[in-house]
Formats: structure tokens, sequence, C-alpha cells
């Protein structure tokens, strides 16, 4: 968060406090620890997995950072105003907010239940929605503050089977672009990145997940993403290198939300 052009590349979060939801495992332990890595301090949420968010804090300390769990349901909005309480009472202001919780519910609308479709609308949106007013409150006090809201690939291209997925994560797309207008004048940047298929490589993934092995060989860059590279766009968004961007989604897909189905 620091305008100081001065600091090394490796610092440019240099005392910022990033709270990264969901920032135990996946996607989201990879923000966590390129964050630390820039000199974040983190504060890692999430609902139930402690053992997973102890593990990743110990990676933060490990590189110099201070790190902080927090077990939260983000859908819940007393808990999340408690949740901002508390981070900023172990760690100080939050400056950088990354929205990476998130779920699906796989399987084709006409199978999918009403409980399913509010589960994943209230996990992937709401929770963004609610979390984002409440760091942003003292945001705006502060002048000074970023958000990246994790979406995805499906919230850009309609991808048969993801259900209610697509459609709240293209809502997302939206409620990102309407933070961006909404707070530009009190400091705060909003933008956004859009994962396509994101699978550590050498785990395997490929037999048991043959069908989309498949789709992936046929993305332009032929391969699935690495969580360390959706990482690095979240970094580079939250940091002054993007003091020019705000209400932007940056899509990290290698290529596959312009030809997924045509490729071939
Ligand atoms: N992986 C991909 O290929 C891909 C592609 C496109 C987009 N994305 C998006 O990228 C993000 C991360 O994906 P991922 O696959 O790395 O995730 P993941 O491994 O499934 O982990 C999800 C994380 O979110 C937390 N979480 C979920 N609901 C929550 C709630 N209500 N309150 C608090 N925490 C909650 C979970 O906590 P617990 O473990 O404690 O439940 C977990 O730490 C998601 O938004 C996903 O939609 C992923």
């Amino acid at each position: 968060m620091s305008s100081d052009t001065a600091l090394p590349e490796s610092l440019r979060l240099n005392g910022c406090v990033a709270l990264v939801t969901g920032g135990a495992k996946g996607i989201g332990r990879a923000i966590s620890l390129q964050l630390a890595r820039d000199g974040a301090d983190v504060a890692i949420v999430v609902r139930s997995d402690r053992t997973a968010a102890l593990a990743t804090a110990a990676e933060v300390h490990a590189l110099g950072r201070k790190a902080q769990v927090f077990l939260v349901d983000l859908t819940d909005h007393a808990a999340v105003q408690d949740l901002v309480a508390q981070v900023e009472q172990a760690l100080g202001p939050v400056g950088l907010l990354v929205n990476n919780a998130g779920l699906g519910a796989p399987g084709p609308l006409l199978s999918l239940s009403e409980q399913d479709f509010d589960a994943v609308v209230a996990g992937n949106l709401k929770s963004c929605f609610l979390l984002s007013v409440c760091v942003a409150r003292g945001m705006a006090a502060r002048n000074m503050g970023a958000i990246v809201n994790i979406a995805g690939a499906s919230a850009h291209r309609s991808y048969p089977g993801a259900g209610a997925y697509g459609p709240s994560k293209a809502a997302v797309v939206s409620l990102t672009v309407q933070m961006s207008l909404e707070w530009a004048a009190l400091g705060i940047r909003v933008n956004g990145v859009s994962p396509g298929p994101i699978r550590e490589a050498g785990s395997g993934w490929e037999a048991r997940e043959p069908a989309l092995a498949e789709e992936v060989s046929r993305l332009p860059l032929k391969r699935a993403g690495q969580p360390e590279e959706v990482a690095k766009a979240v970094a580079f968004l939250g940091s002054s290198d993007a003091a020019y961007i705000t209400g932007q989604m940056m899509i990290v897909d290698g290529g596959g939300v312009n030809t997924w189905y045509l490729a071939g």
C-alpha cells in the first residue's frame, strides 16, 4: 500500500495489513504467502479448517511477517463485524482486503436445490458485500485502501453445469465495479482477479479430473494455472504499482475465456 517508489519490489506491501478470506489453502494460501513475501502482515480467515489456517500462518511467520487466524462464517453479518474489529485489534488497520473465499455446487440448473443456490450466492456474493463494506468504512476514514475480489472465468463465459457458481461470480464482477465507482472518492481502489482452472502441478489432478484435463489441453496456453500465478496478480492489483487501476478484472486463465469451447 505504500506509495514509496524507493521500496524494492519485494517489499511493495511493506507495513500493510492484508486480510485474506479463505487464505489457508489452494489459491488463498498462495495469496497469503505472496503478500507476506511482499511485506504484508496477514489475517487468515477461514470458516472451520483451523489446521490448514495455522499451517499457513506458520509459513507466513517463517517469511518474517505476522499472521493471525480467524474462524468466521463470512455469510454472518454480526460475525463479520466482529471479525474486522478483532483483526484491527490484533494486527492494525486493514490496508488490503482479498475476498477469496468461495464455493460451488456443481450440477445442472434443473437439479440444483434452493438450499445449494442460496449457499453459493451467500458464500460467493453476500460475503464479499458484507466484509467489503465493513472494511471500507475504516479505509474511507483513512482515505486509503485496496480491495481485490476473486471471481472466476465462469463469471465471463458460462460453463455448463456451473449451476449457481457462474451467476454468483458474474455478480461479484458487477459488485467489484459498483464498489470501485462508489469508493474511488474515498481513496479505495477495487479490482478483481478471475482465475481459470488452477491446479497444483505434479499433484496428479489430471487422473482425478480427466474431463477437465482434456479441456485444459485445448486452452491457448495448454496447461492449468498455478495458485502462485493468481497470487501474483492479486499482489500487483493490491499494491501501489496499480495505483491508477480500479474497477478492472484481470483474467488469469491461460487465454481460455476467449476460446474455451472454440479451440480443439
Ligand atoms: N481453484 C480453481 O480452479 C478456481 C477457479 C476459478 C475461481 N476460483 C475461486 O478462487 C477462490 C479460491 O478457490 P480454491 O479452489 O483455492 O478454494 P478452496 O481450496 O475450496 O478453499 C476455499 C476457502 O474458502 C473458505 N470459505 C468458504 N466459505 C466460507 C465462509 N462462508 N466463511 C469463511 N470462509 C469460507 C474455506 O474455509 P474452510 O476450509 O474452513 O471451509 C477455504 O479456506 C474461490 O473464490 C474460487 O471460487 C478457483
